[in-house]
């Protein structure tokens, strides 16, 4: 499945002109963004609608992480992606997600915190400026990529709200709307998906809430209206189209970890000397590349976030 996929760089002539698409981000714009078994493995073929760049920004397509290694075309990121409310096959969710309306979308946080409130992403948007960060996503599957997303730490809108003392944890839900989502009709998952963080990893700077990608707004496939990403965590901890943040006192179940426990924890940090039940999280394969790479501790953010977690033992809690 990954080795099928090519790399297609985003030609300038498919990029729609700056006017047609700018009625729909003006409100990123506004805001001065832009600155600078039951397992997570299987592939149908399935047809998939032809790429649409619209939103992609040619200049972006040349930066590079931290690490100096390049960013993702534009269409690898949203043409090979795990999204199970759509389709368990890879290359078919964005077709099947190019109809579902990222907006306008709500988020209502709640739970343990003095100021509970629902918050529109436009609103959030305009609150938070929102910043360009090039992470690395790790799949737990083995292959990564090095997206460069736009948004605001999670940080600042927990401050907002302000968590009582008694909260230790976030809680995550995606919407639950099987009209829009069809897979979820099925019931071999227990919809809605869930996820959740501790509170200190949720207030981690490098945790960010998604509101757009490669400079533009964030398609459907990518988790619009509104995604989780932690960069340090494999991929299924980052969350789609979040319609409630919850505080709470006590670890929230997630999806994965409740359906099987023995292969998908709660912490989930890229750790390569934790192999997977079923296979070896020692090496990856990055999207539009041969050959394998090591896989890197915390996936290369160990310096900042390993000190979350001294004293534990990261090979129970993995
Ligand atoms: N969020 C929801 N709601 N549903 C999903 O199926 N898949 C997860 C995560 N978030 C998933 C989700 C997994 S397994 C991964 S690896 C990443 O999204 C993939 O993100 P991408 O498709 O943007 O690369």
């Amino acid at each position: 499945m990954a080795d099928q996929l090519k790399s297609n760089p985003v030609k300038p002539s498919e990029i729609t002109p700056k006017h047609v698409y700018l009625s729909r981000r003006d409100f990123i714009k506004a805001a001065g963004v832009l600155a600078g078994s039951m397992a997570l493995t299987s592939c149908l073929p399935q047809t998939v609608e032809p790429p649409s760049a619209s939103t992609a920004d040619p200049a972006i397509a040349k930066k590079t992480d931290e690490l100096g290694d390049p960013v993702n075309s534009f269409d690898d990121i949203t043409h090979y992606n795990n999204y199970y409310e759509f389709t368990t096959a890879k290359e078919g969710v964005a077709g099947l997600a190019a109809k579902f309306k990222t907006s306008p979308w709500q988020v209502e946080v709640s739970g343990l915190v003095s100021q509970p409130r629902t918050f529109s992403v436009e609103e959030l948007i305009k609150r938070y400026p929102p910043e360009e960060r090039i992470y690395r996503l790790r799949c737990v599957e083995a292959w990564s990529m090095v997206i460069p997303w736009v948004g605001f730490p999670l940080a600042k809108l927990l401050q907002e709200v302000e968590p009582t003392s008694a909260a230790k944890y976030v809680r995550f839900e995606t919407l639950f709307n099987p009209e829009e989502m069809p897979a979820q009709k099925e019931k071999w998952y227990p919809w809605p998906y869930q996820e959740g963080l501790r509170l200190d990893e949720a207030r981690h700077d490098l945790t960010l809430l998604a509101t757009g990608l490669y400079g533009g707004e964030l398609p459907a496939q990518s988790g619009g209206g509104l995604r989780l990403v932690v960069p340090w965590k494999y991929g299924f901890k980052s969350i789609k189209a979040i319609v409630k943040i919850e505080l709470t006192a006590t670890q929230p179940a997630t999806l994965w970890s409740t359906i099987q426990p023995g292969e998908y924890g709660f912490y989930a940090n890229v750790n390569p000397q934790v192999d997977h039940p079923r296979w070896s999280q020692a090496s990856e394969r990055r999207i539009g590349e041969l050959a394998r790479r090591e896989t890197l501790p915390f996936n290369g953010y160990a310096e900042q976030v390993a000190e979350l977690y001294e004293g534990m033992d990261l090979r129970k809690n993995y």
